[in-house]
């Protein structure tokens, strides 16, 4: 079939929820989600969302800037993070006045706690900057926004898994789509795309991130020989549940949870005295690994604990509820008797899509792609830099997904209906049928697994040379080896071992990104931490990294960090 609107919003997350219900009633708007929308990764966000309210200590929106170009090391384009520290505040009085269910303070206000990076005068001790629901903050301003899409009456299109962007002389034309009910292919005309489809912690054997996690929109766009950005900076959260990557929010420690090695000794005092446990994750995560490495993990094992034990029953029931539930359940531990054994699970992706601050995608020379916008993690504005703060994920999502609804609607004049080229599904169904079709090749899940371990083993928190060429030789033999893909079930309804095959076909293009942008840049900053090049190097290497597909391999380029307010300074908590 073919199916026609304005605006197509890709992914149903926070990002395109908070887009698509800036567009509705003003252009005719929907949203596709290969998941049904609730079910968004969005919704597993713990912690909180950041704004300098200043409902519980003195804060301001310039210390909120500054603490996030810091914690991105500096690779954060400094004129995103102003915007998003400025705007914070008046999206999150938004958000409240939409009905999300804040923590309150004793005189009614929003209530507002620690997190890691988020300091008050410039680094000079932390500050109660985030707002949150307990540990369900995501859960009910994901429901929250849901529920206003509903009210406008956005048409949505659940289950459908996104195969292809259909362009014509470099303008968006439209997209092409499975539909998992039916295993039917549609093409979606239309004058603007905007994807929000997360990120892609899949790539990664242990995650905090959902199974829906493969990155399919970056893939698309790298697919087409477009550029994507800031690739190498991957990052640890530094306390997934030991063994499963389950996430731990960081307001664990927020609310005053303890890191503590095999001696039981406090090592974030040695590593950060500043802030010590609420320094940023890379930092926190690299910690963690030099503890375990050193021998000082929990008997000698590869985990340290996280220490909650002092908090009490009461506030872990009334702030930290869902981890505690999910430490009861997943280790038969009760945080307010037992410390819980954690270590780094990959989290969240600080590259993406390229995009200015009004979600155009754009090229190496900040050129825009004539109706096409992203927004979210599968984007890179680059606001988060070489490592995101805790808190300022779920704020990018409901800034800059508002801010590319507003830029689609100020400019739809401008986005003509593009006639599409003739067949535009013919490429995906192709690619469907040779693996349908094919009996004797390899399984998803066989590649799928090799690809997660060689990522965890040779490009996760610590990275060298040697690892990274080794990654780059298994994805190599792993691409070719997923040429003949095959699947177990040939049927057209709920065919997810279709769905399996064609994601790790995206995670593939992606994890290939990810291993060359982090072999190319020989220095360390932020989540990359190259052990044979542990410097910053600012003078070489305070550029953004814009990795292509070519016919002749993976190319590679760069372009400038917008610095405005703050130069790059050495970096100490
Ligand atoms: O630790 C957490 O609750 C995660 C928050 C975030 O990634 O922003």
């Amino acid at each position: 079939m073919v199916f026609q609107h304005d605006v197509l919003i890709v992914g149903a997350g926070l990002a395109g929820l908070r887009a698509a219900t800036e567009v509705a009633g003003k252009a005719d708007v929907a949203l596709i989600s290969k998941v049904y929308p609730t079910r968004s990764h969005s919704g597993a966000a713990q912690g909180g969302i950041a704004a300098a309210l200043e409902n519980e200590e003195p804060d301001s929106w310039e210390w909120h800037m500054y603490d996030t170009v810091k914690g991105g090391d500096y690779l954060t384009d400094q004129d995103a993070a102003e915007i998003l520290a400025k705007d914070a505040i008046r999206a999150v009085y938004e958000l409240e006045h939409m009905g999300v269910p804040f923590n309150r303070t004793s005189e009614g206000k929003i209530a507002q706690r620690f997190f890691g990076g988020h300091t008050r005068n410039f680094g000079e001790a932390p500050v109660k900057r985030i707002c949150y629901a307990a540990d369900r903050s995501g859960r009910v301003i994901m429901d929250t926004l849901y529920f206003d899409a509903v009210k406008k009456g956005i048409k949505i299109y659940p289950e459908f898994h996104v195969l292809d962007l259909v362009f014509r002389d470099g303008q968006v034309a439209g997209l092409v789509a499975y539909e998992l009910a039916t295993g039917e292919v549609h093409f979606f005309h239309s004058r603007a795309v905007l994807l929000a489809t997360g990120g892609y912690g899949k790539v990664y054997k242990v995650t905090s991130n959902a199974f829906a996690s493969t990155g399919d929109g970056p893939a698309l766009v790298y697919r087409r020989g477009l550029p994507l950005q800031d690739m190498e900076f991957v990052q640890f959260h530094p306390t997934g549940i030991w063994g499963l990557g389950v996430l731990i929010t960081e307001a664990a420690r927020g609310e005053g949870g303890i890191l503590r090695n095999g001696e039981g000794e406090r090592f974030m005092e040695r590593y950060a005295p500043t802030i010590k446990d609420l320094a940023p994750r890379d930092m926190v995560s690299r910690a963690i690994y030099t503890e375990i490495g050193e021998g000082r993990g929990i008997n000698g094992q590869d985990y340290v604990h996280l220490d909650l034990t002092h908090l009490g029953e009461k506030r872990l029931a009334e702030r930290l509820s869902d981890i505690s539930s999910f430490v009861k359940i997943y280790l038969g531990l009760d945080p307010a008797k037992d410390p819980i054994p954690v270590h780094p699970t990959c989290h969240y992706m600080m590259g993406g899509i390229p995009v200015n601050t009004d979600g155009n995608v754009t090229d190496e020379n900040n050129r825009v792609v004539p109706g096409l916008y992203a927004a979210g993690e599968c984007s890179c504005i680059s606001l988060h830099g070489a490592n995101r703060l805790g808190c300022n994920s779920l704020l990018d999502l409901v800034v800059f997904g508002r801010r590319a609804g507003l830029h689609i609607l100020e400019n739809l004049d401008r986005l003509p209906w593009i006639d599409p080229p003739e067949a535009p599904e013919r490429d995906a169904v192709e690619r469907m049928r040779r693996i349908r079709e094919n009996t004797k090749g390899e399984k998803a899940v066989n590649i799928r697994r090799e690809l997660q371990q060689a990522m965890m083993d040779g490009c996760s928190v610590f990275r060298d040379e040697k690892g990274l060429k080794k990654v780059v030789q298994t994805l190599g033999e792993l691409e070719q080896r997923a040429r003949s893909l095959s699947i177990d079930n040939s049927g057209n309804r709920f065919n997810t071992d279709l769905i399996d095959a064609l994601e790790l076909l995206n995670m593939l293009s992606l994890a290939e990104a990810i291993a060359a942008s982090a072999l190319n840049r020989t220095e360390s900053r932020g989540a990359h931490s190259r052990q044979d090049y542990p410097e910053r190097d600012d003078e070489h290497w305070l550029k953004h990294t814009l990795v292509r597909k070519t016919d002749q391999g993976v190319s590679i380029g760069g372009k400038p960090v917008t610095i405005t307010r703050f130069k790059p300074k050495p970096r100490t908590y």
